[in-house]
């Protein structure tokens, strides 16, 4: 079942409770969490504090995206905070089973992250370990770039290796994710879809959830039809 993942780095922090409740009642069921510290990318966001805060409000599942050069050095805070997800970029980690492995002893369910120029095939020991693999489909950093059409290729071919290795890792993806791209998304296989500016940019978040999973619901409905025994090939 697809799930919408609204990102609250394009959402107005001065009421940030208020912006995650909105999300979420357009459906919106896993809150995203952008972590960036100026060095992995040129940007800086947020840390354990604010997902601290955000346990407070929500019983969704809270999704860190790690966009640091030192990931290990925040699984404890993380896990103290009520950190749910942890994702850690394949670019950013030395060892990475080893980031992996440290993040499920926390209690926290481990993911890795792709670039859009890294590929998918380095990551099929690991695949195994992780909870979901996320997929950019922007160059990390930045809220309201322009989608990745390429990226969507790893997509694919993560939901074939899942089917082949007989695995059950989730396959997010991560940026450019609004109307006119989120259903491509889908029928490639992307079962969890992160939205930050298409939610926020309006001032509609509930509007704008409900109607990108609704977008969502259908490509996945459709996907399936296709599929079903009998159905013509496309
Ligand atoms: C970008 C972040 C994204 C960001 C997506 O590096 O990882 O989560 O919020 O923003 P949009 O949906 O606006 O592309
Ligand atoms: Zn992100």
């Amino acid at each position: 079942m697809v799930e919408l993942a609204p990102s609250i780095l394009s959402a107005d922090f001065s009421r940030l409770a208020e912006e995650v409740q909105a999300a979420q009642s357009g459906g919106g069921s896993v809150i995203h969490i952008d972590i960036m510290d100026g060095h992995f990318v040129p940007n800086i966001a947020v840390g354990p504090p604010v997902v601290k805060s955000l346990r407070r409000v929500t019983g969704a599942p809270l999704d860190c995206h790690l966009m640091v050069e030192n990931p290990d050095q925040l699984f404890p805070e993380l896990a103290d905070a009520g950190a749910d997800w942890v994702s850690v970029h394949y670019e950013a980690c030395r060892h990475l089973h080893r980031s992996l492995e440290a993040i499920r002893e926390q209690g926290m369910a481990p993911a890795v992250v792709v670039n859009p120029a890294t590929r998918v095939d380095l990551l099929i020991d690991i695949l195994p370990m992780v909870h979901h693999v996320l997929v950019m489909t922007v160059n990390p950093g930045f809220g309201g770039q322009q989608f990745i059409d390429f990226t969507l290729d790893k997509v694919r071919h993560l939901a074939a290796l899942r089917q082949s290795l007989g695995l059950d890792y989730r396959i997010e993806v991560d940026g450019g994710i609004a109307h006119d791209t989120i259903a491509s998304a889908v029928e490639a296989g992307a079962d969890l879809l992160v939205a930050g500016s298409a939610i926020y940019g309006s001032g509609h978040p509930e509007q704008e959830a409900r109607e990108l999973l609704a977008l969502a619901r259908a490509a996945e409905r459709a996907g399936k039809k296709t599929r079903e025994p009998g159905a013509a090939a496309i």
